[in-house]
């Protein structure tokens, strides 16, 4: 159970909100790559915590992210024209580059500073694993671009979807760090290993690592530990311990929107045909979405198509198929934003409790020092994998990771 203002605190992330200030440290996954395919192309609208921008790649190539609103009279500029390394608006024809200068500005032509004094909102991006990744903080902090397992490796290797899920970040984010859920939720799936197979953990830890937190389930047996472990990476990020690896990451487009970027890759050879047509068909980890949006087709409006005599039967425990249907279902269903006043936390909810308190202490040590060590600052603490392993009970949960979970080597991001 959180206050009122704590849970204000960790869900709002618009400019201005302390969340919002301390995700903005990160690079953030902002499109596919493949969005803008070609130099001078079609620009397209992008939402980002809460800003509404406008991405484009200009003549030699680069992707610029924009305020969306003219700095002259704020028409948008999804309606520009991208050419001659910049984008001009179609109402009067001022014209910016990807750094936010106003390079053209032919209504006016009779003052000469003018243009130098016009400036609009433009955020730095990269292209890393298949997406264009934006800086949105302060430009004397902007940290390197991580080691992120997942964008190191060929796009062969590779294979990543994204949904939109019609609630706030997280509820989605502890959705992902869940590990009781799995036993009920997504109980009659084939891909759902864990929880078919498995007993309720008897021991749940959190704890924070350099690069944001480890979350592990332990069970017992006999003289040792079976330890499940899950990487979270600030600000948003999961890394899960299947074979093909997965990822997620959460990324807020508003404070009652989440774009879910969803990952499967391997790390040592591209993935199989047998990987894809698993997480597509059997599995349904990336759901299918209404054509041209980011939308699933199973939604809040139909229900996510739920099938009672499905449930009845007992061979789904939801009666809803598909992995990430169940999850959009339950998540959307506790509200835009969960009310975390009302809750009643047990002990297999540990993790939740953990990862929200870290949070919030990250949260507010940032606020009291913007200049304070964050987490996930060094590029190279992101070379981690998530990891299932047997280990002597005596073991600590430190010794593990560094055993398990650190990455020694990893091609650096290019
Ligand atoms: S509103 Fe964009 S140029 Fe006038
Ligand atoms: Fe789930």
């Amino acid at each position: 159970m959180l206050s009122r203002e704590e849970n204000e605190l960790l869900t709002r992330t618009g400019p201005g909100t302390p969340m919002g200030r301390l995700m903005r440290r990160y690079w953030i996954p902002a499109l596919f790559s493949d969005q803008l395919p070609e130099p001078d192309g079609a620009p397209v609208r992008v939402k980002l915590l809460g800003e509404k921008l406008v991405a484009f790649r200009n003549t030699e190539g680069r992707v610029g992210l924009i305020d969306e609103r003219c700095p002259h009279r704020t028409a948008s500029l999804f309606f520009g024209r991208n050419e001659e390394c910049g984008l001009r608006c179609v109402y009067h024809g001022w014209k910016f580059d990807i750094e936010g200068n106003c390079v053209d500005l032919p209504s006016e032509p009779w003052d000469k500073d003018f243009k130098r004094k016009i400036k609009i909102t433009a955020y730095p991006c990269v292209e890393r694993g298949g997406l264009v990744w934006a800086y949105m903080g302060p430009p004397e902090l902007k940290p390197e671009f991580p080691d992120l397992g997942w964008t190191v490796v060929p796009g062969s290797h590779r294979y990543v979807t994204r949904h939109v899920q019609e609630c706030n970040w997280l509820q989605a984010l502890e959705g992902g760090f869940d590990t009781s859920h799995l036993t009920f939720l997504h109980r009659g799936d084939e891909g759902n290993a864990d929880g078919v197979k498995m007993n309720l953990p008897a021991r749940y830890e959190v704890m924070p690592f350099d690069f944001g937190f480890v979350s592990g389930t332990v069970r017992a047996q006999g003289e040792n530990n079976f330890w499940t472990c899950s990487v979270m990476l600030m600000p948003f990020h999961k890394l899960i311990s299947t074979q093909p690896a997965g990822a997620h990451a959460w990324v807020p487009i508003d404070d009652e929107h989440t774009m879910n970027y969803c990952i499967e890759y391997r790390e040592d050879q591209p993935l199989t045909d047998e990987d894809l047509r698993d997480s597509r068909e059997a599995f349904f980890i990336h759901p299918q979405l209404i054509p041209g949006t980011d939308r699933p087709i199973a939604n809040r409006d139909n229900d996510y198509l739920i099938d009672r005599a499905l449930q009845k039967s007992g061979q789904s425990y939801t009666g809803i198929k598909g992995i990430g249907r169940q999850d959009c279902s339950v998540q959307e269903s506790m509200g835009a934003i969960a009310d975390r006043t009302i809750e009643h936390l047990g002990v297999s909810d540990t993790a939740i409790i953990k990862l929200r308190r870290l949070l919030l202490q990250t949260v507010k040590d940032h606020e009291r020092n913007a200049n304070t060590r964050l987490p996930g600052m060094d590029p190279r603490a992101y070379r981690v994998r998530s990891k299932r392993f047997t280990v002597p009970a005596a073991m600590t949960m430190e010794e593990a990771v560094d055993r398990f979970i650190r990455i020694k080597e990893l091609a650096p991001a290019k």
